[in-house]
């Protein structure tokens, strides 16, 4: 039979919480899919840190195709950051996010559990993370974790994966399989 491996069990809720909402974000209504309602983290050492390694790889992004640069970043258990960028690929479908080379990255480095996640591109739109990755998270994330979408001028919106992703399907719904 076909056995799903052993998974690092969820984190409590707020174990690893080094963030809150403030009570309103962005700036304007720039009509690319975020509101100056939106709730955006408060930005701490933490997330600034996140947001920095998110950066510096997101200019190493290759993307001769979409011409769209972008830069993903996990914060693990142990306080590991690791960033990934997104590579294009001839063959399109290749191809692989930004999100998936950190995860990617994590996992190369022994590492399972990410209790942040945050995803920075250019432009006025929202850098939404794409449902593939959402799930790549999912894999490795408590359903509380935030994701900070962000663009050049800071973070846009903070969500929790259960909020980009509801009715999930993960690991532990293998269980007993
Ligand atoms: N992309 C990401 O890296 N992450 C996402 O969540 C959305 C899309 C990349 C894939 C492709 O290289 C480019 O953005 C355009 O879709």
């Amino acid at each position: 039979p076909i056995v799903a491996r052993r998974h690092p069990p969820l984190h409590p809720p707020s174990a690893h919480r080094l963030w809150t909402l403030g009570p309103r974000g962005g700036s304007g209504e720039r009509g690319g899919g975020w509101r100056a309602t939106d709730r955006v983290a408060v930005m701490t050492p933490e997330i600034q840190e996140l947001f920095d390694a998110a950066r510096a790889i997101q200019r190493r992004a290759y993307a001769p195709y979409s011409n769209y640069q972008v830069g993903a970043a996990v914060r693990t258990a142990s306080g590991a950051v690791y960033a990934g960028c997104n590579v294009e690929n001839a063959a399109y479908p290749q191809g692989c996010c930004a999100e998936a080379s950190a995860i990617a990255a994590m996992v190369g480095a022994g590492e399972r559990e990410i209790v942040e996640v945050l995803v920075v591109a250019d432009g006025d739109r929202l850098a939404s993370c794409c449902g593939g990755c959402r799930q790549r998270i999912r894999e490795f994330a408590a359903l509380d974790t935030p994701v900070h979408t962000c663009g050049p001028d800071g973070i846009r919106l903070t969500l929790t994966l259960d909020q980009l992703l509801p009715y999930s399907f993960g690991p532990e719904n293998l269980e007993g399989f």
